[in-house]
């Protein structure tokens, strides 16, 4: 038993090898980029293909809508705030003057059904040609303290972890499907912790999870009922950005660098990919150490972690 989980383990490892090394790019992201079926003379910008980002205030959002637009795709930001989307549209435009942009604004906790449906609605009523979203909301840093034991945890808590990495891309994705217009993409941000679950991040590294096997399944059910959407789970390590500020570094890519090696690993034929190599081959080993090792390592690390956290929160208290 011992040895088939250990040959599991390096199989796990070797697959994110390939993911970086042996794929077939023979499609790429221009693929989605196509006039919408009904108006393939117009050359309005309005009638060329649209992106919908989650999460596109801050982080790897931002960075994905920079990505979008410099390849030719229209963009529709979402995030909670309409000062921070507003920032990021100006920019843009400045930038990428051929595009066109509209903001989504909705908080996605608590998740809203009637509010996301009825948006999805107003876009299938306005006749966007929508072929890419990018289900970027979620984090784990969402809530304070961000590692904690889960019997500690409130509720609300729990709730929040949920509706911003699970509820509100799957009820989004439900609601948006329909009205995509195929070839279409979707894409769903991950994390290393589905794949190396450490302690007091229950919650959140169960939904990095859920997102993998959701896109995973997604992608079967999507191909078996003879659609064209491809479904592309991405495994992201340490990224920089709003919520997870550090310097770039070995291990530690820009947002920009993640999103765009997202982007170009699009059409690999792959449902779940580690976009940027560094992440991808640091995974690949971690994945051939025996999980023994691997949990103890996770136990230090995230120990660390929750400690330096703890310190930084009582400072905080204190300077209040
Ligand atoms: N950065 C990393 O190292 C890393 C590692 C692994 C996985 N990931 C994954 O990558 C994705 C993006 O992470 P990131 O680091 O770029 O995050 P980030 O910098 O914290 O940005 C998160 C985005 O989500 C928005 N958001 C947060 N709560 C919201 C709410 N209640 N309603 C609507 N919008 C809300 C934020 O809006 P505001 O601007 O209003 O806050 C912001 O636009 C996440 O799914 C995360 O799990 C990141």
């Amino acid at each position: 038993m011992r040895m088939l989980e250990q040959d599991t383990a390096h199989w796990a490892g070797l697959g994110f090898l390939l993911d970086t090394y042996g794929m077939d790019l023979s499609d790429t992201i221009s693929r989605y980029l196509q006039p919408a079926s009904s108006s393939a003379t117009s050359s309005t910008s309005e009638h060329r293909s649209w992106a919908l980002i989650t999460g596109a205030s801050d982080g790897i959002g931002v960075s994905f809508a920079h990505e979008l637009a410099s390849e030719g795709f229209n963009n529709i930001l979402h995030g909670r705030s309409p000062t921070k989307l507003a920032t990021v549209e100006t920019a843009l435009k400045a930038q990428y003057p051929h595009i066109s942009t509209r903001l989504f604004v909705l908080d996605a906790y608590p998740c809203s059904v009637p509010a996301i449906d009825d948006y999805v609605r107003g876009l299938a009523k306005d006749g966007l040609c929508i072929r890419v979203l990018v289900n970027n909301i979620g984090g784990g840093a969402l809530v304070s303290p961000t590692f904690q034991p889960l019997a500690q945890r409130t509720a609300e808590e729990v709730q929040k972890l949920f509706d911003l990495n699970v509820g509100f891309p799957t009820l989004l994705t439900r609601a948006l499907l329909p009205v995509m217009q195929e070839p279409s993409l979707v894409l769903n941000l991950g994390s290393f912790v589905s794949h190396i679950p450490g302690p007091w991040m229950t919650v959140y590294a169960g939904s990095k999870a859920f997102n993998m096997s959701w896109s995973r399944s997604l992608w079967i059910e999507l191909r078996a009922g003879g659609k064209d959407v491809e479904v592309m789970g991405l495994v992201v390590g340490e990224v920089q950005s709003g919520g997870h500020p550090g310097p770039v570094g070995l291990v530690m890519c820009s947002s920009r660098t993640l999103a765009r090696s997202a982007l170009d690993k699009v059409g690999c034929g792959r449902h779940t990919v580690a976009p940027w190599w560094r992440h991808a081959a640091i995974l690949a080993a971690v994945l051939c150490l025996p999980e023994a090792l691997l949990n103890w390592s996770m136990v230090r690390t995230t120990r660390g972690m929750m400690e330096e956290e703890k310190r930084l929160l009582e400072v905080d208290k204190r300077n209040l």
